[in-house]
């Protein structure tokens, strides 16, 4: 099947402000290797067949390189976010304006927050949804609104504030496998994680390098940076592990796949 992702060069990217326990205005990123970095996961993607398309970077939205927080597309329609942080929310419109053109684009009220790819993403028929830190327990009502009659939804309560959406702690990498952090889910929600398939915790320090923050597409898995024994792990998966290195955006809290927005 084909696959589109939507990126966003870093021309403005930086650490303007602090959101999350990764950001310290202090350590600011390279930002020429930051370029070369979105660069090369950028080739990477065309190199295996995805289909990349762009979206214009907008000064005073330095965070606007995490595309995957733009919304989330759902059945042709396209539920635009509602960020928690005021920091985040003069993207808004620049990213209902390039969605606008592919999709039907659904708003939700505004106490409804709600971040897009960061905190859901479609996996075995279901939709699996993150809130705790950034979108709210509510969204969950919201989104099912938009769901094909019987279409369940996997509600996960993140709790560890460094895994602050859900895509930083939890993957989904196909044939019943799920890359998880330990520890970013309450005791409730792993639960229902374990219901869901197999469960392959990371080690810390595969989940300090954002592993869970991956793409995978048909027999490639594309990631900052795998242990040995990852890299084992997802070999004997039948996995290509690609490696594009992003430590500039692990410093504003991203890696891989905050910094594409993925639809059909
Ligand atoms: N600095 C950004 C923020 O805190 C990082 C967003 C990461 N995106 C993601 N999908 N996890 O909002």
């Amino acid at each position: 099947m084909k696959m589109n992702i939507t990126m966003c060069p870093p021309d403005y990217f930086g650490i303007d402000y602090e959101i999350n326990p990764w950001m310290h205005k202090k350590n600011q990123p390279d930002i020429v290797l930051a370029k070369k970095q979105w660069e090369n996961l950028k080739n990477i993607f065309k190199s295996i067949g995805v289909n990349v398309s762009e979206l214009t970077p907008q000064k005073g939205c330095p965070d606007m390189v995490f595309v995957a927080n733009a919304g989330l597309p759902i059945n042709g329609k396209f539920i635009l976010s509602n960020f928690a942080f005021k920091e985040r929310m003069p993207e808004v419109k620049h990213f209902e304006k390039f969605f606008s053109e592919k999709f039907e684009i659904i708003k939700l009220p505004k106490d409804v927050k709600f971040e897009g790819q960061g905190d859901a993403f479609f996996a075995k028929g279901k939709l699996f949804l993150g809130y705790g830190f950034r979108s709210s327990k509510k969204a969950k009502d919201e989104l099912k609104k938009h769901l094909k009659q019987g279409q369940d939804i996997v509600h996960l309560k993140l709790k560890n504030p460094n895994f602050y959406h859900l895509d930083t702690a939890l993957a989904y990498i196909g044939d019943d496998n799920f890359l998880t952090v330990k520890g970013a889910f309450s005791e409730e929600a792993e639960k229902k994680l374990k219901k869901e398939g197999n469960i392959i915790y990371l080690s810390d320090d595969d989940a300090k390098n954002f592993a869970a923050n991956c793409i995978v597409f048909e027999r490639n898995i594309i990631l900052n940076k795998a242990s040995k024994n990852l890299k084992n792990t997802l070999k004997k998966l039948n996995f290509n592990v690609i490696e594009s290195k992003t430590s500039e955006f692990i410093k504003s809290g991203g890696s891989v796949r905050c910094l594409s927005l993925v639809w059909q």
